[in-house]
């Protein structure tokens, strides 16, 4: 296991301030920074080294406590290489010293590098995406990838240059999302979310003449989606589907799903958008959209989080080359940044050399076998399943634990172990069951065996002495 670093110490007057309404508050950044949880955890931290956080208690009895507390979170699923990670540390120095920022109108030697060691002759991912048919853009954030991807459905059925729908394509104006989607939060992506709390009372896309319109349907039920595509594929312009659903769960869909949905978009005529934004490098594989024939086919895929190494927010959007937005349309100032090339080719090197894919392939095995041993079967009263893959996993809470899931977090970062929940579907149609807020438990890539077994026990004693507290 990863030993425990130094970290600044802090004095416990340094950890109060009072806050502009007179009151005392911890630390500065809890009174500046907007608070968008409603209820934030009372713990703050002092840094981290590999797998390890050293928090320090914020309030109570406890104040001033430090604790030193295994990262299962990877910062939303989004620090592959743990923390400190020397070979990130390296990209960004010597791309800070000598990668220079030309914005892609000019080209960047290396933007080059990157784009050939992914897609050039033999690159990484050149037989899934071959660069004669595929061609790609980055942005600053899953969300803002996404957008890319939906902003790419809507021109591929627009005329740029008459500036009126395409020859055929005007009366496709579905976009087919699923039941408890996660797609970012940003306006255009808005309206794929199916949950309530998530989008109403914010504008959503106009329906016409040239927007859309989303239809939900039931997540993994391949009848629900043949049903749909008989009686409106004509009019669907883009199918938007996460390979694992993230935020309803850690859903993983029936074997063959994927592929069927696939086939209804070629079929119908649809485009295939896949959200790997959370799924990328986390289940065994850098894209979930694989099955045991290989890589399922798609019109776009967006990748991000993991993508920008936990050094950097970014993501990739790549479409086939049929797809593309109208001149100048959609420039972004940090579309593949020179900087963020080298950090995104140097952690995918070490990615690939070190094996890490393989490993966590393996790891995602033993950790599901270890959840399931020692926290679903010893612990009904908490939780109900453990699902996932690689290192995305969830372990689905309980009604009982889902009412008290601020106080079992807590218990958790006390027990030594860093967790994250994710929403849970709740309520669905198609006879689809309620599924409750999930754990998720995504340690990043450098996790070991050893690191796995210490997360899942302090797991199991977070879990335990809920209980005892709680009983
Ligand atoms: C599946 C999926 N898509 C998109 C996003 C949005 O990414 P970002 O938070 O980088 O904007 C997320 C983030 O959690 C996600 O899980």
């Amino acid at each position: 296991m990863t030993s425990a670093p130094d970290f600044p110490r802090i004095e416990l007057p340094e950890m109060t301030h009072e806050n502009p309404s007179g009151t005392t508050d911890a630390w500065f950044d809890r009174t500046m920074h907007m608070d968008q949880y409603g209820a934030r955890l009372p713990f703050g931290s002092l840094g981290a080294k590999g797998l390890t956080h050293r928090f320090v208690e914020l309030s109570g009895a406890d104040q001033g406590q430090e604790l030193d507390v295994l990262d299962a979170s990877g910062g939303y699923a989004s620090a592959c290489l743990g923390a400190g990670s020397p070979v990130v540390g390296a990209a960004l120095t010597r791309a800070v010293a000598e990668a220079g920022y030309v914005t892609d109108e000019i080209h960047s030697w290396e933007r080059a590098k990157l784009l050939a060691f992914l897609f050039g002759e033999g690159g990484l991912w050149a037989e899934r995406f071959p660069a004669d048919q595929y061609h790609v853009a980055g942005r600053n954030s899953g969300s803002e990838g996404m957008e890319l991807a939906l902003r790419l459905a809507l021109e591929h059925r627009f005329d740029h240059r008459r500036l009126r729908p395409a020859e055929g394509r005007g009366q496709r104006d579905i976009v087919l999302a699923f039941e408890g989607a996660w797609h970012g939060w940003t306006g255009g992506v808005l309206p794929l979310l199916n949950k309530r709390h998530y989008r109403v009372g914010l504008p959503s896309v106009a329906a016409e003449p040239y927007g859309f319109t989303v239809r939900h349907i039931p997540f993994g039920q391949v009848d629900a989606a043949r049903d749909f595509f008989a009686r409106h594929g004509d009019r669907v312009l883009a199918v938007v589907v996460e390979a694992v659903q993230g935020d309803a769960g850690i859903i993983v869909p029936p074997a063959g799903y994927l592929r069927e949905v696939a086939r209804l978009c070629t079929d119908s005529g649809a485009l295939l958008v896949a959200d790997e934004v959370l799924t990328f490098a986390k289940t065994g594989q850098f894209f979930a959209m694989t099955d045991e024939q290989g890589p399922i086919p798609t019109d776009v895929t967006v990748v991000g989080k993991s993508l920008g190494m936990g050094a950097l927010s970014t993501s990739m959007v790549i479409a086939r080359r049929h797809l593309t937005v109208r001149a100048t349309g959609a420039i972004s100032t940090s579309d593949l940044r020179p900087l963020t090339c080298a950090v995104i080719r140097a952690g995918l090197e070490h990615i690939q050399s070190e094996g890490l894919l393989e490993r966590s392939r393996e790891l995602g095995e033993h950790l599901a076998k270890r959840l399931d041993e020692e926290l679903v079967t010893p612990y009904p009263e908490l939780y109900t399943e453990s699902r996932g893959a690689g290192v995305m996993h969830g372990v689905e809470l309980t009604r009982r634990a889902a009412d008290r899931l601020g106080e079992l977090r807590e218990t958790m970062i006390r027990s030594g172990v860093f967790v994250e929940f994710m929403g849970g579907a709740g309520r669905r149609s198609g006879n689809l069951r309620y599924v409750f807020p999930t754990m998720r438990v995504a340690p990043p890539l450098i996790c070991t065996t050893a690191d796995a077994d210490a997360v899942v026990e302090r797991l199991a004693a977070g879990s335990r002495r809920f209980l005892e507290t709680h009983a």
